[in-house]
């Protein structure tokens, strides 16, 4: 089956989907997307998801290029073209095409550009022996919380996990506090049994999956506490995770060249990602 992508308003072959040389997002990075989990058919947590588009957009001063109720139908119509039941859809806004000059040109037309596809299940191995995490200075801008397509330093650090054998690198403030994953939110679980993740502020990216795990960790009864943690405190954790759209509660059991807890996924960390899955078949929009 041939895939289809959307290009401001047309459903093209994939291969013929392509933006203008001088699109701000090719040029600047001047974009924001988003990343929809789709499980059965149906998008993951689509309005938290949404809403966070909406919010990186007008950080960045950009407007929506549609409504709210065309964009759904946009994802939706490109997840039945391309006939998508578990994977992801992915939506990018940049600010305009415009000659190439750094501020912005009058009155921009926002780009959109949307795909969807079907994911490969996770391997067995993320389950039975968990992944590996390394860890790198992080030297990214400071407004992490917005979604922006301005991903070189995490692009850089992913591939130096990959280069190590590893499956995510944690970033590394320079008070020795993990921040988050290049692509997902980190978690530890402390010798006392505390949940621990950093709260939300400028230097990492209110993930979707995060506050809905957070959620059901309270309903589990876990005892959740959403502060810094640092490197060192995490490679004494008892149990590690993280959590993105397209990687739910992936059990992290070596970071750097240290064995967390016995070296296997913690109980409770595959607790939550049972749960977390339940949540995803059950609690996702058609
Ligand atoms: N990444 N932190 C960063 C830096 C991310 O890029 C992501 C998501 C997350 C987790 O957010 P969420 O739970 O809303 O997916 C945290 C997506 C999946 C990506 O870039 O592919």
């Amino acid at each position: 089956m041939s895939r289809v992508a959307y290009v401001n308003g047309r459903y093209l072959p994939h291969r013929a989907a392509s933006v203008h040389i001088d699109d701000r997002g090719y040029q600047f990075a001047d974009g924001v997307y988003e990343v929809v989990a789709i499980v059965g058919g149906r998008f993951v947590d689509e309005a938290p998801h949404l809403d966070r588009l909406e919010r990186s957009l007008k950080e960045l001063r950009m407007t929506m290029p549609m409504t709210r109720r065309a964009l759904e139908s946009v994802i939706r119509e490109v997840a039945r073209r391309n006939r998508v039941r578990d994977g992801i859809v992915y939506l990018q806004m940049s600010r305009a095409v415009a000659p190439r000059d750094h501020p912005f040109p009058r009155n921009p037309k926002t780009q959109i550009v949307a795909w969807a596809r079907n994911n490969k299940p996770p391997p067995a191995s993320h389950t039975e022996d968990g992944v590996k995490a390394i860890t790198m200075p992080d030297i990214r801008w400071g407004r992490c919380d917005i979604k922006s397509t301005a991903l070189l330093p995490n692009v850089l650090a992913k591939q130096l996990a990959r280069e190590a054998g590893a499956y995510e690198a944690w970033l590394v403030d320079e008070n020795g506090n993990v921040t988050e994953g290049t692509s997902s939110n980190a978690w530890i679980i402390t010798p006392k049994g505390e949940l621990v993740t950093r709260s939300t502020d400028n230097a990492i990216l209110s993930g979707i999956t995060r506050l809905t795990v957070r959620e059901l960790a309270k309903e589990e009864g876990l005892r959740l506490v959403e502060r810094s943690f640092s490197l060192a405190e995490a490679k004494g954790a008892r149990e590690a995770f993280v959590t993105s759209a397209s990687s739910p509660v992936v059990p992290v059991t070596q970071i750097d060249n240290q064995v967390i807890g016995n070296g296997k996924p913690g109980s409770t960390t595959l607790k939550l990602r049972e749960r977390y899955l339940r949540y995803m078949s059950e609690a996702s929009t058609a």
